[in-house]
């Protein structure tokens, strides 16, 4: 049976002011999968992500969490209905150490913060040897650890990360996806906007195609890696599907290929 819709959105449409940036957008995220969301620069994946965390205003449509409508309630209401959102940028906070980081990402918590941090130090091994580390001391991939680790901290049902492998070299890509995917089995619906189509859509449970504000195309990570329009169009004929998906290559040089042919 399909895993249950924690969060989901209908005729989605937002933008910065009156004019939309997306449009008309559905999407599901189901509880234990990773939805990820691709498609060209400036498409409005990360638009659309502000829209659902309630950072920028809802022009049209619906947003529910858990099944209750939520639609243009602010962004710390939401934290408390079980939403999490690690933006691409600023998410962790550079001065201060992992554990302290941690520690304001739990800061609504009324008990339980150790016991969390613990447990984030469980799912992430990287982070329990560096607690006492600042964040700006940590590796990219470490720091993107931390701040998947601080989203959380909040015990959410849906966890929203934007680019969570940016500027990583492909082995950390890999462990960063490895992370994300251990989330998902704790339970989260976890929705990833992700600047690698092939890393995303290997690790996918569902994904989305975003083109000039709208959903071109839906499928299953192996269904769009397959698909001749997702090829040709959104991910390069660099044959790095190819090297997936017919195993004609090696992991590395699927990888070298997909730096240089990921972002159209
Ligand atoms: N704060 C803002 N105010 C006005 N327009 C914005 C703002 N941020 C983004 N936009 C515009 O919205 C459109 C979509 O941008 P968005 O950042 O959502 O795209 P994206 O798909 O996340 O792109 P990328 O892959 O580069 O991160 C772009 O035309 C961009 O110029
Ligand atoms: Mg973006």
């Amino acid at each position: 049976m399909a895993n249950e819709a924690l969060l989901t959105t209908e005729g989605l449409t937002a933008g910065y002011g009156a004019v939309p940036i997306v449009y008309g957008v559905d999407i599901i995220a189901r509880r234990c999968e990773v939805t990820v969301i691709v498609g060209p620069n400036g498409a409005g994946k990360s638009t659309l992500l502000r829209a659902i965390v309630g950072e920028i205003p809802v022009l049209a449509g619906r947003v529910r969490l858990n099944g209750a409508e939520v639609q243009g309630m602010p962004s710390n209401r939401l934290v408390r209905l079980g939403m999490a959102y690690v933006p691409q940028v600023a998410n962790v906070f550079p001065s201060l150490t992992v554990r302290e980081n941690l520690e304001m990402g739990g800061f609504r918590r009324k008990s339980g913060v150790k016991e969390k941090i613990s447990e984030m130090c469980d799912l992430f091994p990287d982070l329990k040897e560096a607690l006492k580390k600042t964040a700006q001391n940590l590796s990219g991939g470490q720091r993107n650890m931390l701040a998947l680790a601080r989203g959380l901290m909040s015990d959410p049902t849906v966890l929203i990360v934007d680019e969570p492998t940016a500027g990583l070299s492909p082995r950390y890509e890999a462990v960063v996806w490895d992370h994300i995917v251990r989330v998902k089995e704790t339970g989260v619906a976890v929705i990833a906007v992700e600047q690698n189509t092939r890393r995303a859509l290997q690790g996918a449970d569902w994904a989305y195609v975003l083109v000039l504000g709208r959903r071109r195309l839906e499928g299953t990570g192996a269904e769009l890696l397959g698909n001749e329009e997702m090829v040709q169009m959104y991910i390069g004929k660099r044959g790095t599907v190819a090297a997936v998906a017919n195993a004609t290559g090696t992991q590395e040089e699927a990888d070298r290929e997909s730096e240089v042919g990921s972002k159209p």
